[in-house]
């Protein structure tokens, strides 16, 4: 198929690429490079053999996108464009929203006037606010304690494009609900390049083992989980790729969601444990206050996505700190290197 993808010099575009490229689908690239480097691209073709059609281009720029439609004729969509740091997004909401609800209505608006109407979208468990119960199935309510703007995108974004299925039954849209993305490729050439200090636990941790930073400081220790710290579900980012793919071969009529998990919970020191034995040497952490607006645990039941599209993850979490550290190790800088 000829695919479109939005975002997709960013970490986890990058891995849908190969992916993508991996199954011989033809690929075009938007990107307005605001949160990505070009070079994430030249290293998707370094690892595949295959080149991909780049737009730099915000998805807000409607003729511009219209453009990009007509010249590389695209027969689905997958759609990663947006803004992602959470305290960002309670600081600068109005950019939030403008960003990732202005890119989404530009690009839908676009794909009608093609007559494209297969879409996948890169949603997030960020949506299921504090979580009605664990482990979260597709079934659990939404939008109740979502905390800050970034989550509400993700929300308002899925009721727009459930509505869009409604009136127009020719769309065929997958809603994918990441729980924690982590690990690269496992190449060690594309992986998460966070700019300025790193939101997100794992390539914190990965900065402080390769010295970039000096010790991983530990949001809470007094949840109530096993060890008392954070609970998540981490998934590798290629399962997360490939989770896409899945995705993509079984679209059906109307608006379907799926959770993208491993169903299992790992706290922030088994996490922490987890990357000492990959990288190889003892990491430096101190218990700090816990970060507002934080969940003790959340990790999904991924059954659906297992049942309906065949997909489940293969990489363990010792997988996903190996690659996340010959990336890091290799790319201290990231692709400023
Ligand atoms: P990322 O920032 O690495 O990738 C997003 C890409 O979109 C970047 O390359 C950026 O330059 C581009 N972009 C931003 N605004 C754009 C615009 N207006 N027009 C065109 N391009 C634009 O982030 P990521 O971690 O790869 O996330 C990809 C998607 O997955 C996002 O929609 C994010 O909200 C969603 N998601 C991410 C996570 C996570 O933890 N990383 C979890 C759940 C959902
Ligand atoms: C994981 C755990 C922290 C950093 C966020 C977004 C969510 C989604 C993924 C996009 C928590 C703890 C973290 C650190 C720590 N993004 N932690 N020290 O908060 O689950 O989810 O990213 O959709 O919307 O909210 O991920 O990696 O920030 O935190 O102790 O320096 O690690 O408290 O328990 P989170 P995270």
């Amino acid at each position: 198929m000829r695919i479109l993808l939005t975002g997709g010099a960013g970490y986890i575009g990058s891995h849908i690429a190969v992916e993508l490229l991996n199954a011989d689908h033809d690929v075009g690239i938007v990107d307005d490079l605001s949160n990505s480097s070009p070079i994430a691209l030249q290293k998707v073709s370094s690892i595949t053999g295959k080149s991909t059609d780049f737009f730099e281009l915000d998805c807000r720029d409607t003729p511009g996108l219209t453009g990009v439609f007509r010249s590389f004729q695209p027969e689905a969509v997958i759609h990663l464009a947006g803004l992602k740091a959470v305290g960002e997004s309670v600081e600068d909401p109005l950019r939030y929203y403008d960003t990732n609800i202005n890119a989404t209505l530009s690009l839908v608006h676009v794909m009608e006037q093609a007559g494209v109407t297969q879409l996948i979208f890169s949603s997030s468990a960020t949506v299921y606010g504090d979580p009605e119960f664990l482990p979260l199935t597709e079934q659990a309510r939404t939008g109740i304690g979502i905390s800050n703007p970034y989550g509400w995108t993700k929300f308002m974004i899925e009721q727009i494009l459930i509505d869009l299925a409604t009136s127009q039954p020719s769309w065929k849209i997958a809603l994918l609900r990441y729980f924690n993305p982590v690990g690269a490729h496992e190449s060690g050439l594309i992986g998460e390049d966070p700019q300025g200090i790193p939101n997100n636990l794992m390539p914190f941790v990965a900065q402080v083992a390769a010295g970039r930073r000096d010790i991983i400081e530990v949001f809470g220790d007094d949840y109530d989980t096993n060890d008392g710290t954070g609970v998540r579900d981490y998934i590798h980012v290629m399962d997360l790729a490939s989770g896409h793919l899945a995705a993509l071969e079984n679209l059906t009529p109307g608006v379907s969601t799926y959770n993208l998990g491993t169903g299992q919970g790992t706290s922030v020191l088994e996490i922490i444990h987890a990357f000492e034995l990959a990288c190889g040497h003892p990491l430096a952490y101190k218990i700090s206050p816990r970060r507002l607006g934080d969940l003790p645990s959340t990790y999904c039941n991924a059954d659906k996505a297992r049942r309906e599209l065949g997909w489940s993850p293969t990489r363990s979490l010792t997988q996903a700190c190996h690659d996340s550290w010959l990336w890091q190790s290799t790319n201290p800088e990231g692709y400023s290197t």
